[in-house]
């Protein structure tokens, strides 16, 4: 007789919507379909190093699809550097030790460019990993789409919408700072569903007289009120040329010592960098005498109900990752491309980041509608 496989699954990273759906796609089929047990680790890798396990039946994988959040918990955890009583701590070992332990064939890890570096490390150390993509940044690499995306786009563009009204009856410039870091997916997205005026992402730098020149053009126009929708990480190009240099200093490091200091500066430009979206507005304020207001969106982009279209990705990639685990097919990431999915190596997918490409047909749109990058 062969052996019931068991599953672990946990989620990492910043909490998305859709992850219950994709908890829900993998349970539903990797036990109805294929008669296995499956067990969720709560806080992310966390718990597999704390024993904190739920078992997940029929009753725990019932009315979860439309739920938001995830219901085993998260974390930004990672095994090879976690903090275990106040001291940073390499916990590798004892997830091996643990997966051993529980009897399980194959981990389950839902998450961001994070998780999927920390599921190849896991994978190398000898266990039986599948990933499965989620952030509503977008940028997993060799994707063409992450759970949460769909959602957050929504909720974006639904506040663009909103934001028209202010920024119309009082005509102020209205600055909405989209979530995004390092890729300009949602601002880029949102900024054209919702018709903003000027659009400021991470990948193109802006000048901010190109804004200026784009707002005066409007009210020369009678247009007394423009949107910007500016993600989280877009930059002006004195500070995103300074960004580079520090990255490619710790690409180019000969040493840890060199890695550090470049870590170190890229934190310093990271710390000067928050409250740039207060700043920006200020400016804007004062180069072109309109009032300005700031709306910072911030987690309700990730909170509550995945729209339909995460739903049905996060149930399409749970069902096919346990299609690959009745398979044996391990160390790789579902991704989605086209209407299907596929499994991708996690070595391909591991440390690399999908940002928006400058001539991108998104970018190209925009600029045809008459829309502002800043550059
Ligand atoms: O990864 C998604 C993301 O929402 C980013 O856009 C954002 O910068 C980041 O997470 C912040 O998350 P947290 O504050 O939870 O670490």
């Amino acid at each position: 007789m062969t052996k019931t496989k068991r599953i672990g699954i946990l989620t990492a990273g910043g909490d998305s919507p859709g992850l219950n759906a994709a908890i829900r796609g993998v349970g539903k089929t990797a036990l109805g379909f294929y008669g296995m047990e499956i067990i969720g680790f709560r806080d992310g890798f966390r718990g597999l190093v704390t024993d904190r396990r739920l078992r997940l039946d029929r009753n725990v994988l019932a009315g979860i699809l439309t739920v938001g959040g995830t219901i085993l918990g998260t974390s930004r955890d990672k095994p090879h550097r976690m903090k275990i009583d106040g001291r940073s701590r390499d916990m590798t070992g004892v997830i091996v030790k643990n997966y051993a332990k529980y009897g399980l064939d194959a981990l389950v890890c839902l998450g961001g460019g994070g998780t999927q570096k920390n599921a190849l490390r896991l994978s190398e150390a000898g266990l039986n990993i599948i990933s499965i993509p989620k952030t509503i940044d977008n940028d997993v690499a060799m994707t063409d789409s992450s759970i949460g995306f769909a959602t957050a786009l929504d909720i974006a563009t639904e506040t663009i919408d909103r934001l028209h009204s202010t920024a119309h009856s009082h005509h102020r410039i209205v600055v909405a700072e989209i979530m995004g870091h390092r890729a300009g997916w949602l601002a880029l997205g949102a900024g054209i569903a919702g018709g903003a005026d000027v659009i400021l992402i991470p990948e193109i730098p802006y000048h901010v007289d190109k804004i200026v020149e784009a707002i005066r053009r409007r009210s020369r126009h009678g247009t007394n009120f423009s949107i910007v929708a500016v993600a989280e990480g877009a930059m002006g190009v004195e500070d995103a040329r300074a960004f580079a240099a520090a990255e490619n200093r710790k690409e180019k490091a000969r040493n840890p010592h060199e890695r550090n200091e470049a870590k170190l500066e890229l934190a310093a430009l990271d710390a000067r960098h928050a409250g740039n979206t207060l700043r920006l507005a200020k400016t804007l304020e004062e180069l072109t005498h309109l009032e300005s207001r700031v709306t910072i969106l911030g987690y309700v982009q990730r909170g509550g109900t995945p729209s339909p279209a995460d739903r049905l990705l996060a149930t399409r990639f749970g069902s096919a990752c346990a299609d690959l685990i009745h398979e044996n097919v391990f160390g790789v990431m579902v991704a989605s491309r086209g209407n299907g999915t596929e499994p991708v190596p996690l070595v391909k997918v591991a440390g690399k980041r999908k940002t928006v490409p400058p001539n991108h047909s998104w970018v190209e749109t925009a600029r045809r509608v008459g829309t502002c990058l800043g550059d």
